[in-house]
């Protein structure tokens, strides 16, 4: 097979970042999807619906011409979400779902929630509105080896909220261990789980084995390889609970390339020629358009796309930056080549 002709996807997982970065970044994204969740973690986070429609404007103003790219805003839970809130995201258009970042995860996290108790009022809003809450899965309390987070999160948190609110739709986002494919696989058909592509590519002898390798480096952090063939096999496996997001996150390539790197890898600019060549490796070319372009619509109840896309067989060298003014991007894979190319 040399040419996938497939439905438009989605990328139910994004950070476009606002001014500058999305300047650079959006037309990469815009270019392959139609739409695409956008993360909330931006400095201020994106907190009400009046800042998310902001922030959608900022998103739109900077796309290329003519593009139909349509972006799906969330909004940042934090310890004082107003309850009124989740009305206000079920009425609106334009804005889909809550994303929960326990305090301290991630990027720009320190404003997320820091007791999640304290947040139950707002999940049993969201069960009754059938508001969606997407979750970073990991705990983040020093104690905590960064390896055993997102099992640990499963355990103590994920498993006490999904009994307590059964309803509720989750989407528990990035996975990377074997356990967290487990437990979506055997949770209710709510809760759902988005795959980025590095957590398919790679283990963690990619970040750490023969030197730092700091562009692989993002949170939750890339895990052994037993996880790695879970994940797989879950992306390629055709269960819609399992779909796709990137969790494509830019920064600057000295923020990366520091003593104290941030967290993110950059992958729209490719990124579903880097799932196609996941899926290849598996013989599952026939279930990359279920996780790319169906059951991730299906889940957020939106309709599937109408266009299509393809992708050849055509090898390309990814571009060692990606440059535009003053900013500088190193994306995934950046100098090696990939095998398949997305036509426009
Ligand atoms: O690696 C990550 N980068 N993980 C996240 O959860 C956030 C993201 C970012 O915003 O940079
Ligand atoms: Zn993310």
């Amino acid at each position: 097979m040399d040419k996938i002709t497939l439905t438009q996807p989605d990328d139910w997982h994004l950070h476009v970042r606002n001014g500058k970065i999305l300047r650079l970044v959006i037309g990469h994204t815009a270019r392959q999807f139609g739409r695409a969740i956008i993360m909330p973690n931006l400095r201020p986070p994106v907190t009400s619906v009046s800042a998310a429609l902001d922030y959608r404007a900022e998103i739109l103003a900077a796309l290329p011409e003519g593009s139909e790219f349509n972006p799906l805003m969330t909004l940042y839970l934090t310890d004082n979400t107003p309850i009124g809130a989740v009305q206000k995201v079920a009425e609106s258009q334009h804005v889909y779902a809550f994303k929960l970042y326990p305090a301290g995860a991630t990027t720009n996290s320190d404003s997320g929630v820091s007791h999640l108790d304290g947040i139950f009022p707002l999940l049993e809003a969201m069960e009754k509105h059938q508001v969606p809450l997407l979750i970073h899965g990991e705990v983040t309390a020093d104690q905590y080896d960064i390896f055993d987070r997102e099992k640990i999160f499963l355990e103590q948190n994920l498993s006490r909220i999904v009994r307590r609110f059964p309803a509720l739709r989750i989407v528990v986002e990035h996975l990377t261990t074997e356990e967290a494919v487990q437990f979506v696989t055997e949770a209710s058909a709510n809760v759902a789980a988005t795959i980025t592509p590095q957590h398919l590519l790679f283990n963690r002898n990619a970040i750490l084995a023969g030197g730092i390798r700091p562009h692989h480096y993002c949170l939750p952090i890339i895990k052994r390889e037993h996880h790695r063939l879970a994940l797989v096999k879950a992306a390629t496996s055709g269960n819609p609970k399992f779909f796709l997001g990137t969790d494509s996150a830019p920064h600057p390539t000295h923020s990366k390339e520091n003593a104290c790197g941030c967290a993110g890898c950059y992958s729209a600019h490719a990124a579903l020629e880097l799932y196609a060549e996941v899926f290849e490796k598996e013989n599952s070319l026939d279930k990359l358009e279920g996780f790319a372009s169906f059951y991730g619509a299906d889940f957020y109840r939106l309709p599937r796309n109408q266009k299509t896309v393809t992708l050849e067989k055509q090898p390309w060298q990814v571009p060692e930056h990606y440059r535009q003014g003053d900013v500088d991007i190193t994306p995934l894979k950046a100098g090696e080549q990939l095998s398949w190319k997305f036509m426009e």
